[in-house]
């Protein structure tokens, strides 16, 4: 039986589908990118926002209709959404056939076979807040950046969040299994490893902690770049800042969710940390890392938060000036706290506050490109260009894509390459010298 996934939601939901494409293989299962050829079609939900949630709603019964022509056709539902909603899927659309919550994953083959032959709706959510799926390798689906995941689950409920509902509590992965991983995508080639975790800053394995894993990650010979997501900032340590300044291979790059630049606000969301304590973060940052590029997440609207409240988040953006910020309308989500309070902000407010972040960070990511320009930048290769087939495009150790005049034989190369130009959020420039695929 073929199958296709779709996923929605963030890396973690990445990694998951390529951890489930693992899983499938093994059951003789055979993955295709195309949706007619496919036996079992699975989405992969994420629950984050209700806007998520309606996406994926209404392509479910888009390939639905798929059935009537091709009426053994299996469709399935997994990640947040299955998680949060269950059985429940089904009162929303009939025609699905399975439901599979995150820490079932390992059931996903008897699942489809049993829906083959008894061709009755099945479901399966059962929360196991020990999972870790030990020993199993994801199939990888990219060719030079590999997402490994450190941990699963949350501990933290942010009054506005659903990941702790449907991830489950926060568990760390093996240090050995993931030096394992991490050494096998090594091996096939791959060299850039981002590790996920809701909070990776709170990695703990056998008294072993993040900054640790990190160490021995740095030591593996044929990776050359190590990236994670997502740090908290209540959880940064000092230790961390020195790992990251003095492990080659670390990345200049952090994504640092700063939520709300008000104290009350940040309060409110339970997120552990003022506003005083995250700037000391960036400075320290800063000052280890000079070029690091900072990344964030900002949430305009949260229920109570007053024009006053909102303007100290837009004056601390631009007073840090991230690299980029992923900016988002506060979107109640029933069974967490926030979805409670009260004092909700009419949705014409949300959106207004929201779309003044989106062009504050449009000119500040802007003139961040525009200050690259005459820099020397490290990139590692990876396609060639959309717009030309005589550039090749890449990523720079601060993620920024750069495109620069160069044919197929780079790709999978570093590059040492001269910025002579920002185009919108692309960096432009020269190839000065070929670092080859070792650094
Ligand atoms: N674990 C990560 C991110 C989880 S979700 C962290 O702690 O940072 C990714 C982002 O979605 C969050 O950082 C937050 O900015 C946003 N988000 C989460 N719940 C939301 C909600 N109910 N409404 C709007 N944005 C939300
Ligand atoms: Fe959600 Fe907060 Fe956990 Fe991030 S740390 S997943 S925002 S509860
Ligand atoms: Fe990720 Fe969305 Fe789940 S952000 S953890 S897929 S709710």
């Amino acid at each position: 039986m073929k199958f296709y996934i779709e996923t929605y939601g963030c890396q973690m939901n990445i990694s998951d589908s390529e951890l489930i494409s693992s899983i499938l293989s093994k059951d003789q299962f055979i993955h295709t990118t195309k949706l007619n050829e496919a036996d079992v079609i699975i989405f992969n939900t994420c629950s984050v926002r209700k806007h998520a949630e309606d996406r994926v709603i209404g392509r479910i019964a888009q390939e639905i209709s798929r059935k009537r022509y091709n009426p053994n056709l299996k469709i399935g539902v997994i990640g947040c959404m299955a998680q949060r909603l269950g059985e429940k899927l089904h009162n929303i659309n009939g025609k699905i056939d399975f439901v599979v919550g995150v820490d079932q994953y390992k059931k996903i083959p008897e699942l489809i076979h049993n829906s083959v032959e008894k061709d009755e709706f099945l479901s399966n959510t059962i929360v196991d807040h020990s999972e870790i799926y030990h020993e199993l390798y994801p199939t990888h689906s990219g060719k030079y950046n590999a997402f490994v995941t450190i941990m699963r689950g949350c501990n933290n409920f942010c009054t506005y969040c659903i990941v702790p509902y449907t991830r489950g509590r926060e568990r760390s992965r093996s240090i050995e299994d993931i030096l394992r991983e991490v050494e096998n995508v090594g091996n096939i080639g791959f060299k850039d490893v981002t590790l996920l975790g809701q909070n990776v800053n709170s990695y703990n394995f056998n008294n072993k902690n993040f900054p640790e894993l990190l160490e021995q990650i740095n030591e593996i010979d044929s990776i050359k770049r190590i990236r994670f997501v997502t740090s908290h900032p209540k959880d940064l340590s000092d230790d961390l800042i020195k790992v990251m300044a003095d492990s080659e291979k670390v990345c200049e790059h952090i994504h640092l969710p700063l939520q709300s630049g008000d104290n009350d606000v940040l309060k409110r969301m339970k997120r552990g940390y003022t506003i005083e304590h995250y700037l000391e973060i960036v400075k320290k940052l800063r000052e280890n890392m000079p070029e690091i590029a900072i990344t964030t997440d900002i949430i305009a609207g949260f229920p109570g938060e007053t024009d006053n409240q909102f303007q100290k988040t837009y004056d601390v953006m631009k007073k840090i000036k991230y690299d980029y910020a992923f900016t988002f309308k506060y979107s109640p989500r029933e069974g967490t706290k926030a979805a409670d309070f009260t004092n909700q902000i009419q949705e014409d407010i949300r959106l207004k506050r929201l779309q003044k972040l989106i062009k504050l960070q449009e000119s500040i990511t802007l003139a961040k490109y525009q200050d690259q320009i005459g820099k020397t930048k490290e990139i590692y290769v990876e396609k060639i260009s959309k717009k030309s087939d005589k550039e090749v495009a890449g990523k720079s150790r601060d993620f920024k894509i750069t495109v620069f005049k160069g044919s197929k034989n780079l790709i999978g190369k570093f590059v040492k390459v001269k910025i002579t130009d920002a185009v919108g959020w692309t960096l432009k420039g020269e190839s000065i010298q070929e670092i080859g695929d070792r650094r």
